[in-house]
């Protein structure tokens, strides 16, 4: 197989790749558009290399003209949460799309891994458009908490440097570090709506920010400097207290002198002084 073959046929897996992170990222957005709590902190990918693909053939006994049909997690998603409790609205949403065929699951959440790993797979089937046409393909996404990806994270690397064949002394420091992090999970769990509470406010007033300064620029065109000055002013004295209310009311004034700015623009008063409009 040469260099050009394994290019042709690793294409349509990046192409899947890119396309899931996108999507996963456009959802973030959406819910912080619509000031919902997102349940996806990190979304990545990648193709599996060329070299850990021959090693997988190697070990599992695949014929490397089974490839494509045995190794399903040559394109793999990892999906980050903060909750235990967000892996299951991850698992929802996804089983919800029509775009992700849900083939397998596994739940390493609830059935934790003889190792101490934790986290939930699911193999989907996912359609490519390429220049040959569509093309089914599988891809594993995997879910799971900061914590459980800290674990897994570490674990891999200490696999890496012992060649899969980890000290019985560095295994049982491994599988005290499990437990911890399911501890540390459950108890980050019992605090789950105060924490999403704060983040939720925090996100909305980052978003009442960016509206009322996109308003004010957009009152630059219309609006005498002066007058402008004066309203940025004002909102440096609101936005001080960070008080939602305050800046709601603040925002909704700053809509009515703009479009009192622009009506006045349209009528044109021809000549006629400006008329001023406060905020209070
Ligand atoms: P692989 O041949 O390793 O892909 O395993 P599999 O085909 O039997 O599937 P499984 O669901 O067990 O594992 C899929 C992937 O989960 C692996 O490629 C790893 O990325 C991850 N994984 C599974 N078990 C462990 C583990 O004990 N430690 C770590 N760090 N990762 C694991
Ligand atoms: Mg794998």
């Amino acid at each position: 197989m040469d260099i050009l073959l394994w290019n042709q046929i690793l294409h349509p897996y990046e192409i899947a790749v890119r396309e899931i992170v996108y999507k996963f990222d456009r959802l973030k957005t959406e819910y912080q558009m619509n000031g919902r709590y997102c349940p996806i902190e990190e979304v990545s990918g990648r193709v599996k290399s060329i070299s850990s693909i021959l090693d997988k053939l190697h070990r599992k006994e695949i014929p490397i003209d089974k490839m494509e049909k045995k190794v399903e997690d040559i394109a793999g998603i990892r999906i980050i949460c903060q909750f235990v409790e967000d892996i299951e609205q991850i698992v929802e949403l996804i089983e919800s799309r029509e775009d992700m065929k849900v083939r397998t699951v596994k739940d390493y959440v609830k059935f934790q891994k003889e190792s101490g790993y934790r986290s939930f797979h699911m193999i989907i089937t996912y359609r490519v458009e390429t220049l040959n046409g569509p093309k089914k393909i599988p891809v594993e996404i995997q879910i799971r908490t900061m914590g459980m990806d800290f674990w897994a994270t570490i674990e891999h690397s200490l696999q890496y440097k012992y060649k899969r064949d980890i000290p019985e002394h560095v295994r049982l420091r491994l599988t005290k570090a499990a437990e911890a992090v399911g501890a540390l999970d459950s108890e980050m769990s019992a605090v789950r709506s105060e924490i999403m509470d704060a983040q939720l406010s925090s996100q909305l007033l980052h978003h009442m920010v960016a509206e009322i300064l996109c308003a004010l620029e957009n009152l630059y065109t219309i609006a005498p400097k002066r007058e402008i000055q004066k309203i940025q002013d004002e909102f440096y004295r609101v936005y001080q207290r960070k008080d939602m209310n305050a800046l709601r009311k603040f925002h909704r004034q700053l809509d009515m002198i703009s479009q009192g700015y622009r009506t006045q623009k349209m009528t044109n008063t021809g000549g006629k002084e400006p008329q001023k409009y406060d905020i209070t």
